[in-house]
């Protein structure tokens, strides 16, 4: 393992003005976000989709540090038979990969969730370095509800991250390490502190025992942030002086940078509570993004599947970056919002 590359890749998925662009949706995900704009999830539509964010040039080269892919877009080329890899990497931009298979029941834990996808994932890690991804993530899913999370399932799921780092790593791959609190649920925002500190602690510790360098990884979490039927709603603030708080208990400063997922939060309010905490200055590490939903809600909306909405799909995905870029060096404003 060279952990100075791994450092420097790292390092460069959170640098100033950038971050990461979540476009590994599954399938089933996918289909999902095609059925509410009213396009056929097909195989060339997806690779439509996705190669017009991918070819949106002032996005990938200013604020886009890189992309996260699913394994169907990692071997698939552009209308013009340009592997999309290429477009990413001719863009400046870093090639990624998600890597786990979904998640599993855990028999004997109700409403509990393993994530699965180690078994033969060294082999796979080897093939996807080859085609170009120099980072990998892996979502596990702690949900609040009565009774849950357990602490087992906890820490099935940090031991599971552990093990996936240490084989990305030894394939000379960052992990992107994601264990998502959801915010589906209807507690508050201290409940969210209190699961969400409990998972970063576990989480930690498995990666000091299988013996992960943190400096070669990057922390993909959730915002201390009230569940979406919580009547009690967080502002902005708090959010902000919440999560930065739980994160300089937890998260050592060894680590690069964490870059957040959005969760389900509006477009606007993922980027107002990014810019609140880097404008709380003095952070040990890059604080940025790595949204899914948050960068591509409006681009869907102004694409709608039709060949002559390209370019204000573009437009709308190269203004969420930007704001995106703005928030995570604290230099969003509400006027810049507007002013597209
Ligand atoms: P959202 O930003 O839509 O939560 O997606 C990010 C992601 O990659 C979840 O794994």
């Amino acid at each position: 393992m060279d952990l100075e590359a791994l450092n420097k890749v790292a390092r460069a998925m959170v640098a100033p003005g950038k971050g990461i662009l979540a476009a590994d949706e599954s399938s089933g995900t996918i289909k999902k976000r095609f059925d509410a704009i009213g396009v056929e999830s097909t195989e060339d539509n997806r690779r439509d989709y996705r190669e017009m964010m991918f070819r949106t040039a002032a996005a990938m080269q200013n604020n886009i540090s890189g992309v996260i892919l699913y394994d169907e877009t990692i071997w698939q080329n552009a209308k013009d038979g340009t592997p999309l890899v290429k477009i990413i990497e001719a863009a400046g931009s870093i090639p990624g990969i998600k890597v786990d298979e979904g998640t599993q029941a855990i028999p004997g834990y109700p409403g509990e969730l393993i994530t699965v996808g180690l078994d033969k994932l060294a082999a796979r890690l080897a093939k996807y370095y080859e085609q170009g991804a120099r980072f990998a993530k892996w979502r596990a899913v702690i949900d609040i509800s009565s009774g849950i999370p357990t602490s087992y399932a906890i820490a099935a799921n940090c031991q599971a991250l552990a093990r996936y780092a240490a084989l990305c790593q030894a394939a000379q791959i960052v992990p992107i390490v994601e264990p998502e609190v959801l915010m589906d649920g209807d507690h508050d925002i201290d409940r969210c502190y209190d699961v969400t500190k409990a998972t970063l602690i576990k989480l930690y510790q498995e990666l000091y025992d299988a013996r992960v360098a943190l400096e070669g990884t990057v922390l993909k979490p959730n915002m201390v942030i009230a569940g979406k039927k919580c009547p009690k709603q967080a502002s902005t603030a708090e959010i902000a002086e919440k999560t930065v708080k739980l994160f300089k208990q937890t998260v050592p400063v060894a680590v690069p940078g964490i870059a957040f997922l959005s969760g389900g939060q509006s477009d606007e309010q993922a980027t107002a509570n990014l810019d609140a905490m880097n404008k709380l200055g003095g952070l040990p590490w890059g604080l940025t993004f790595s949204y899914g939903r948050a960068l591509q809600a409006a681009p869907q909306k102004a694409w709608s599947g039709k060949a002559e909405n390209v370019t204000a799909g573009q437009k709308a995905f190269a203004h969420r970056a930007l704001m995106n870029g703005l928030a995570s060096k604290g230099e969003w404003t509400a006027a810049a919002e507007k002013a597209a």
